[in-house]
């Protein structure tokens, strides 16, 4: 299996995980002359599918999380803006705690593997599958940072209600594609003070979730809002959810703006520690998340094209290469493995 651009389908692509609409199955894995289908992809906001093809069929991509999870997840965090935005303040937070215990459970974590934290996003929905992929990193983190099951559980809990202030932002200004006036602007900014208040009715939810939701855009520099507190003074759970926050932002299609691949989303978290992140926590998971995802499309130093297909543990920016081209376009299946080869680097993420 493969991530390619939605664009780049080509004819002997068939597709290897199925493509879903509000809930229900659009495309079926397996699925041929999936080329046909570009336009009707591109026009659903479908960016970037995985495929399977002669030189991706041997190469697996592990989910995060189940589809069946992401889906479900999706929808509970969409019940819950709903009642936030029509003022039920009777928030039933059950099923919450349901999807956050599958997510939990599912996120098998071990000294073997690298997370693959790539997610397909459809940029219509891009609210609530923000806020499930943010619960998954943060509780990603806590795993990583050795939390116990009780802090992972509010980590994930605080990561999916980080942003639930945004359903009491009016909607022209929350979906607005262009840029934000000032005014605007500090309306939107609103949205962690407003989640928290809300969020203070309910006894259901731990004060550390609330104060993700409260302090998830402050900086380490004190750059941030809405109270401007820097460094000890913003909870290690804020900052865990400020990462997530960022990481899962940029690694998103925008109608502003195309996505970030991975590595240049860590490049960014790496070159902002100390001023915007907490140092301590990114550099330990650093070594934990693929820089390169199974599965991406890659150009090397040497001008050759070719498939991620395997990492190497504890080194995330050497994985194995399935070389598929050579520097002048021509077919030459071979596999690379860039720890034993320290000269040759990725210079270009394609997919
Ligand atoms: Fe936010």
């Amino acid at each position: 299996m493969r991530l390619v651009l939605t664009e780049n389908l080509e004819k002997d692509m068939k597709l290897a995980k199925p493509i879903y609409d509000n809930g229900k199955i659009l495309l079926n894995r397996d699925v041929k002359n999936l080329y046909k289908y570009k336009e009707r992809l591109l026009q659903l906001g479908i960016y970037n599918l995985y495929v399977e093809d002669k030189f991706s069929y041997d190469i697996e991509i592990n989910p995060t999380i189940r589809d069946s999870t992401q889906r479900r997840g999706k929808k509970v965090i969409k019940d819950t803006f709903d009642n936030i935005s029509d003022r039920f303040f009777d928030l039933d937070v059950k099923e919450l705690k349901g999807i956050i215990d599958n997510i939990s459970s599912e996120l098998i974590l071990n000294e073997e593997v690298l997370l693959n934290l790539v997610t397909l996003k459809k940029t219509s929905d891009y609210t609530y599958e923000h806020c499930l992929n943010v619960s998954v990193i943060c509780i990603t983190i806590g795993k990583i940072l050795g939390y116990s099951q009780n802090d992972i559980f509010k980590l994930g809990m605080g990561g999916m209600l980080h942003d639930t202030g945004k359903a009491l932002v009016p909607e022209e200004i929350l979906n607005k594609p262009s840029s934000l006036t000032e005014f605007e602007y500090t309306i939107m900014k609103n949205h962690s003070e407003l989640g928290y208040q809300f969020l203070q009715t309910l006894n259901s939810i731990s004060p550390l979730s609330r104060i993700m939701v409260l302090s998830h855009h402050e900086r380490v520099d004190g750059s941030g809002y809405p109270r401007g507190i820097s460094g000890d003074d913003i909870h290690p759970f804020a900052k865990i959810a400020a990462i997530a926050d960022v990481f899962d932002a940029l690694s998103s299609d925008r109608v502003y703006r195309d996505k970030m691949p991975t590595h240049k989303v860590l490049e960014y978290i790496m070159n902002n520690t100390e001023t915007l992140f907490d140092y301590q926590i990114v550099k330990k998971i650093l070594p934990k998340i693929s820089f390169y995802p199974n599965g991406s499309e890659v150009i090397l130093s040497t001008g050759e094209r070719g498939i991620i297909k395997e990492q190497n543990t504890g080194f995330p920016t050497r994985p194995i290469v399935r070389i598929i081209a050579d520097a002048d376009g021509n077919e030459d299946i071979r596999e690379l493995d860039l720890l034993k080869h320290m000269n040759i680097v990725i210079t270009d993420v394609l997919s």
